[in-house]
């Protein structure tokens, strides 16, 4: 008997039937998943909360968008469902360590401590710190309903157990980081593997330290926000050498890294040393993105430059005294507002291979406010060689769409949400385009 396609159509019904957790709440195969974001005031760091181990125990996280895996502090782990990554296994060989500990020297087990398991080194990037090796370990990980009223589990969620220490200078209450990095075992590596979606996430970050911000992990673009005919795409760039600090091994940078070639200030070419803009064959230079810097970071040359330029275009403005980390700041009255993109100041435009593709700087992402009448160009400079000379941080990704395409190599990304008289804040999960 041939089957139909009805036939087929029911059959497959019939499996996910058989497939689909008994709990209520658990959807086993959506199509995306969205964890909300919310900037930390004190910090400016972005959080993540999610729940892990059995029972449930709530974690805040600091996000890491180049970070290698999920992090945690152990003490006081208890947990039913803990199992340690033993060595030589394919969860060991998935993280890419090698390193086994023979003989954890505490007497009685524990997760963090176990004998013949495989160790990672978790890096704080927030500091640029590396704690002692952790142990790699799996436990269920499941993100909080709150925002769609569905709970999404995955049971065997791969991360690193650290030392109480590495928690130095992130915000309260976080006990860990949250990589999102180019690893197969960063949370979206993860996530698509388990619940079979594509290897992509997007990422919106809102200002606000009161409405959350999202990261949608799988296929969707957020809802409310109609932004998916409109991407613009560059390649992400692979940089053949880690950027971990914790790096000693053979692995490629675990970094989103975009190819910007030029820097133009209101349309004009900015001049300095363009090789500083490629990765060179020390795997120094090149231009990332990073959660973990709250503004714009750029070597010497290139801020100079990109400083002098913007100082020009804007020759009837009376610059007040800078505000360190920034070099270049006015007084508020000064300045008029936009009617959507914030501050009227110059706007900087970062052109890529395809020189009619270009990432357009407003007022909103690039002037930062450090008092009541004084805003700052938000550009900090980082030294003549630094290991990347150009990081777009927080400040400058806000309100914006981002879509990391792993499978396409390539991001995508929108203009300044704010230009539509729409916000990351607008995510309505709900309606999942
Ligand atoms: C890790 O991911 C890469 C693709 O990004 C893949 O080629 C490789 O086989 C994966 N390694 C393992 C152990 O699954
Ligand atoms: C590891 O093995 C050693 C030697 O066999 C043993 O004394 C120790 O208790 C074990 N430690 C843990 C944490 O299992
Ligand atoms: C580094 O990678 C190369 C090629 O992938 C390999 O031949 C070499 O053994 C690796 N070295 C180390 C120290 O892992
Ligand atoms: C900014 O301008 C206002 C109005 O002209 C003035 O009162 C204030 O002192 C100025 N602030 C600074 C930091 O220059
Ligand atoms: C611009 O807008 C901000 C906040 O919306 C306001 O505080 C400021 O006074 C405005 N500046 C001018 C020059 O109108
Ligand atoms: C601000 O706006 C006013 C009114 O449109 C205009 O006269 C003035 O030149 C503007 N100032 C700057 C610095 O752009
Ligand atoms: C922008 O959106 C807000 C609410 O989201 C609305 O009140 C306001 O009228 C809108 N402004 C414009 C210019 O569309």
């Amino acid at each position: 008997m041939a089957l139909s396609l009805d036939n087929i159509n029911l059959l497959s019904l019939l499996l996910l039937f058989l497939i689909l957790p008994s709990t209520s709440q658990t959807y086993a195969r959506p199509r995306s998943v969205v964890l909300p974001i919310i900037k930390d005031s004190k910090t400016l760091q972005y959080l993540a909360q999610l729940n892990q181990r059995t029972p449930l125990v709530p974690l805040k996280l600091t996000v890491d968008l180049g970070g290698q895996f999920l992090w945690v502090d152990c003490a006081g782990y208890v947990s039913s469902t803990y199992a340690p990554s033993h060595c030589n296994s394919f969860q060991c060989t998935l993280a890419n360590s090698n390193n086994c500990i023979k003989e954890c020297t505490y007497s009685s087990p524990m997760p963090g401590c176990y004998n013949n398991t495989c160790g990672l080194l978790p890096d704080n990037t927030v500091i640029g710190g590396v704690g002692s090796t952790g142990q790699l370990g799996q436990d269920v990980l499941s993100i909080p309903s709150a925002y769609t009223g569905l709970v999404y589990s995955v049971p065997k969620f791969l991360f690193i157990c650290a030392k109480g220490y590495l928690l130095d200078s992130l915000a309260s209450g976080v006990t860990g980081m949250a990589g999102l990095g180019r690893t197969n075992i960063s949370l979206p590596s993860q996530f698509s593997a388990y619940f079979r979606f594509d290897r992509k996430f997007a990422v919106c970050l809102s200002p606000s330290t009161v409405s959350n911000g999202a990261i949608v992990f799988g296929n969707g673009v957020p809802g409310g926000i109609d932004t998916s005919k409109s991407l613009l795409y560059t390649p992400l760039l692979i940089n053949p050498v880690s950027t971990a600090t914790s790096y000693f091994g053979n692995e490629s940078s675990s970094d989103y890294f975009i190819g910007v070639q030029s820097v133009k200030v209101n349309g004009k070419l900015i001049r300095f040393d363009s090789k500083l803009l490629s990765i060179d064959n020390q795997d120094f230079g090149g231009t990332k993105i990073s959660t973990v810097y709250p503004y714009m970071v750029m070597a010497t040359s290139i801020y100079n430059a990109v400083l002098e330029a913007f100082a020009n275009e804007m020759p009837h403005i009376p610059r007040v005294k800078a505000v360190p980390p920034f070099g270049l700041c006015y007084n508020s009255s000064s300045i008029n507002n936009t009617s959507h993109a914030g501050p009227d100041v110059p706007h900087i435009d970062l052109v890529f291979q395809r020189k009619s593709v270009y990432w357009r700087i407003y007022g909103a992402n690039s002037m930062v406010k450090v008092s009541n009448d004084v805003m700052c160009l938000g550009i900090v400079n980082i030294g003549s060689k630094p290991r990347t000379s150009i990081v777009l941080g927080g400040h400058f990704i806000e309100d914006i769409l981002l879509q990391f395409d792993i499978p396409h190599a390539r991001l995508g990304f929108s203009n300044s949400l704010l230009l539509q008289n729409k916000s990351c804040s607008d995510i309505n999960a709900k309606s999942m385009s």
